[in-house]
């Protein structure tokens, strides 16, 4: 895309964190901009602030596991300000644990979010951009959409299939010669509250509470929070790069450059068809 300006951006999981933050920069460059989110309070709140710098915003509660809902978010879109031109596939959760570890309803859920949530998006949007001939999708992936750390086997998944799933929408797009543009935002640490998304779990998928953490986990999970919140880059910083992308045609978005090589060694790894090398969890490493 060319030109943002009186243009439509479509945000889901847009009342916190990354989504808000490509929300106001959408705003910035004078887009109208609707937010897809299933938390209301924090929709509501992020709306308000939006209006409070004068953008013409709609808040739309949405589960982006659910189709249905998902088709009632572009529906409204249509209804307020036409038909979308961005539309950015960003809402997710992450569950964390060894794999014998986390549960049915973990990959459920997490599926259900991170995966269906594209698929769901891509279903109600995309035959619109196309047929328009116009417009940009951007996938929140993950850099766990590149590698596969111990501990976060359903979130990688997803992310892997985000990937997938961005990669190759690109690849039709340019092979039909579509005017359509795709990204793959695959961020490191970013300060946000994914850290925090079992305050989304609907209650028909909660777990049994874990274990109570020992003192040394967290002490460890302390640490962690510290350093996200003190080194990992802010979510605007990461709105900087995506609406870059959307005006430049940037397919991959890293925020940062520290698991480039991790991702390096896997693919040499997979073309010499080496065992993998043993790594860590992606917070111990990230506390070294
Ligand atoms: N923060 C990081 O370090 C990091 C790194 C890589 C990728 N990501 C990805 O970035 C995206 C945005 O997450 P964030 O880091 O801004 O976290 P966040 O928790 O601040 O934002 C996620 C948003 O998704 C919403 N959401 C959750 N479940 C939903 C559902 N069923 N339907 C609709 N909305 C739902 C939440 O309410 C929230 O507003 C996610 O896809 C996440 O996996 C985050």
């Amino acid at each position: 895309m060319h030109e943002l300006k009186g243009k439509v951006a479509v945000v889901t999981g847009g009342a916190s964190g990354m989504g808000l933050a490509f929300a106001h920069r959408f705003v910035a460059a004078g887009m109208k901009v609707v937010l897809g989110d299933i938390e209301t309070a924090a929709l509501d709140e992020a709306v308000n602030g939006l209006h409070d710098v004068g953008a013409e915003v709609l808040g739309v509660r949405c589960d982006v596991s659910d189709a249905t809902s998902v088709h009632d978010l572009a529906r409204a879109t249509n209804e307020s300000f036409g038909a979308a031109h961005v539309v950015c596939l960003n809402a997710g959760v992450a569950t964390a644990g060894a794999l014998n570890e986390q549960s049915l309803a973990d990959w459920e859920w997490v599926l259900g979010v991170n995966l269906m949530g594209i698929v769901h998006g891509l279903d109600a949007f995309l035959p619109g951009l196309i047929d328009r001939n116009e417009g940009h999708v951007v996938v929140t992936a993950s850099v766990a959409g590149h590698t596969a750390y111990p501990t976060l086997g359903p979130y990688s998944a997803t992310k892997h299939a985000a990937v997938a799933i961005a990669e190759t929408l690109y690849n039709e797009l340019t092979s039909s010669g579509s005017q359509v543009g795709a990204t793959a935002l695959c961020p490191g640490f970013v300060d946000t509250r994914i850290f925090d998304s079992d305050r989304n779990r609907p209650e028909h998928l909660a777990v049994r509470l874990p274990e109570p953490e020992s003192a040394e986990e967290q002490m460890m999970r302390a640490a962690f929070l510290e350093m996200i919140a003190t080194e990992a880059p802010k979510p605007h910083t990461v709105a900087d790069l995506v609406h870059d992308a959307i005006l430049n045609g940037t397919f991959w978005v890293f925020t940062d450059e520290l698991h480039l090589e991790s991702i390096g060694h896997r693919h040499t790894e997979i073309v010499e068809q080496r065992n993998p090398t043993e790594i860590r969890s992606i917070a111990e490493n990230a506390l070294d």
